[in-house]
């Protein structure tokens, strides 16, 4: 069967294959320990529930404008200044069917062929497969745990060229879990400044769950506002992955531009949906913050049973629900029988020997690396965590 070429240019995302042979695993009846999915583990807030069950009784079940319902757009634009300050109006607004969406929508609207995209490593796997989709070309950064995976203005600008259009990156990171600081984002937006024609999509779907304080956005910075896309969903913060919402908050143009796209492939995102998201946006946050103390106890306790462990170390995440330790220390090594090269074989091996489910770093731009969720029950992260310490021991 011929199939058209655009399948070759980007790759399946990792999480989701890993997802897939665990699940496999699982289902020949072999007791599976998923650390490599990023969903929470909690149900969706009730009133948030209500809403949608309302929705279906006031029949909510037309089609709906491309880029949302008005009460939607203008429900994004309360959040955007009670959580973080920032005048947006509905017509800055582009709701989509998740964040991953308004990713894709923004990369067609801004990107062309040959067009550099920056993002610094290591950074969520949809990122680079998104830039070769538009024909793009990943310009990477490499950052390290010594920064704690977060890059300079002096990084930044030494990866500027003339054919740069886009500035990647989110914060709290997927998969490290660094946060920029209000500090760190104003020397990167001094960068911006001087470069007015490179946009900055800011990926900001982490923003509720963070351990160490106050979510700083890129946009706040004036002069750089209008080269600034946010991008930011329900999926994580209020625990919604399933019911897919995301959402843009750009200049006009820009939103009129992702409107057009969306226009043609999947129209407005889902009725009901809409109508919930108006409620969790702008109602009672104490679930979602809830659910971050609950994040931050098993953070604090994945932490502990890093250390446990020979060879491997990560920065303390401080926010989302992952850790990405440097697992290199394996490379080359065996338990007798399987010889460990890379990432790959070693979350093979875990999932093979020790049942347990990871991603690989290559995916995420460090090779070094391996991404493991909190988004578990702390009995399956202890019991995880404790298979993969036994099945490493052997390994020498
Ligand atoms: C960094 C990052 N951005 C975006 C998304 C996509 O979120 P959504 O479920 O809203 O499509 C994810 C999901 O894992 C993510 O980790």
């Amino acid at each position: 069967m011929q199939l058209s070429s655009f399948l070759d240019r980007f790759n399946e995302p990792e999480t989701l294959k890993m997802a897939k042979l665990g699940r496999e695993l699982r289902a020949k009846g072999v007791d599976v320990i998923d650390l490599s999915l990023g969903e929470p583990d909690f149900d969706t807030p009730e009133h948030i529930k209500e809403a949608a069950i309302n929705a279906i009784k006031d029949n909510w079940s037309h089609y709906t404008p491309v880029p949302g319902f008005p009460d939607l757009r203008e429900a994004i634009c309360t959040k955007l200044k009670r959580d973080n300050n920032l005048d947006y109006k509905p017509e800055n607004i582009v709701a989509s069917t998740g964040a991953k969406q308004s990713l894709a929508n923004t990369m067609l609207a801004l990107v062309d062929d040959g067009d550099e995209v920056i993002i610094p490593t290591p950074y969520w796997v949809t990122y680079s497969e998104l830039v070769k989709i538009a024909r793009g070309k990943v310009v990477e950064i490499k950052s390290s745990a010594e920064q704690k995976f977060k890059i300079t203005p002096a990084q930044l600008e030494a990866a500027i060229t003339p054919k740069t259009k886009v500035f990647l990156f989110s914060s709290p990171c997927n998969p490290s879990g660094s946060v920029y600081t209000k500090e760190e984002l104003e020397g990167l937006a001094a960068v911006f400044k001087k470069y007015p024609g490179i946009f900055i999509m800011a990926d900001e779907i982490y923003e509720y769950i963070n351990f160490v304080g106050k979510h700083e956005s890129i946009a706040q910075f004036d002069e750089i506002k209008d080269q600034v896309i946010i991008i930011n969903g329900l999926s994580k913060g209020f625990a919604m992955t399933g019911w897919r919402l995301g959402y843009i908050a750009a200049n006009v143009d820009i939103a009129k531009a992702c409107e057009k796209v969306q226009g043609q492939f999947t129209s407005g995102t889902n009725s009901i949906t809409q109508k919930a998201a108006v409620v969790a946006l702008t109602t009672d946050l104490r679930p979602s913050i809830e659910m971050t103390k609950e994040f931050a106890r098993r953070r604090a306790r994945v932490l502990e049973l890093v250390k446990e462990i020979p060879g491997i170390s990560c920065p303390e995440p401080d926010g989302a629900f992952y850790v990405f330790p440097d697992v290199s220390y394996y490379y080359g090594k065996s338990d007798g029988e399987t010889q460990i090269a890379n990432a790959s074989d070693l979350c093979m091996y875990l999932l093979n020997v020790a049942n347990v489910s990871s991603v690989m770093g290559d995916d995420f731009g460090e090779p070094k690396c391996v991404s493991f969720s909190f988004a578990n029950s702390m009995e399956k992260i202890e019991e995880g965590w404790k298979r993969i310490k036994t099945a490493l021991a052997k390994i020498k």
